[in-house]
């Protein structure tokens, strides 16, 4: 059983390592940006109030995603172990997990940092495309994870519980890494 939070800036590969990780450990792959990308192409009601924060490349307000995270925590599929991939995005966020978990008897075992540089990054999402991969909206992305993503860097890391993995390496060498801190 694993239960692991993802963390590094846009384009870091969290999504790509979580996806592989989530399938070799058979749990699920839990990407709040996937959950909120779904909801906008139904245009459902949170699809319809998050789509402008996510254009802009701003994060959308925490009363959205904790609600969505309880719920998608609180599946059958979930009691055996996930990934969380997105998030916590924030210090508050991070708070708010703690609590979460503590209430539903649950906690984490390690928190994963992948580490690339700014311009791989950019490189990256410029050449992926989606909609919000150009180079005005990936800019902000990047700005706005130093600003409010970054510090659980420390926030993890003071109570030993960050793990870093340098994720400027091909995505067959990122895994083999992710295995080793599994399977340790
Ligand atoms: P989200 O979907 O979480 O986007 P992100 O953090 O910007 O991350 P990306 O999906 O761009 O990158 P990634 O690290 O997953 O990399 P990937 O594997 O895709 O969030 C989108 C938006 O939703 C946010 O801006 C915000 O508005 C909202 N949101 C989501 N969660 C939120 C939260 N908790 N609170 C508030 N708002 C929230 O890889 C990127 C590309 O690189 C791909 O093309 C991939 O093929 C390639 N690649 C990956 N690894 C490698 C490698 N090793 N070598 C070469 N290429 C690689």
């Amino acid at each position: 059983m694993a239960r692991l939070i993802f963390l590094g800036p846009p384009g870091a590969g969290k999504g790509t390592q979580a996806s592989l990780l989530a399938q070799h450990c058979e749990i699920p792959h839990i990407s709040t940006g996937e959950i909120l990308r779904a909801a906008v192409a139904h245009q459902t009601e949170l699809g319809v109030k998050a789509q402008g924060y996510m254009d802009r490349g701003e994060l959308v307000p925490d009363q959205l995603i904790v609600d969505l995270v309880h719920e998608r925590l609180l599946q059958p599929d979930a009691a055996s172990g996930w990934i969380l991939d997105g998030f916590p995005r924030t210090v508050s966020q991070a708070k708010f997990l703690d609590e979460l978990l503590e209430s539903i008897g649950q906690s984490y075992d390690c928190v994963i940092n992948l580490d690339v540089p700014d311009e791989t990054l950019v490189k990256r999402l410029l050449s992926r495309g989606r909609a919000d991969d150009n180079e005005d909206v990936i800019l902000n992305r990047l700005h706005v994870y130093r600003e409010q993503t970054a510090p659980l860097i420390d926030f993890y890391s003071d109570r030993q519980q960050l793990r870093s993995i340098d994720g400027n390496q091909t995505v067959d060498q990122v895994t083999a890494a992710l295995k080793q801190i599994v399977q340790a």
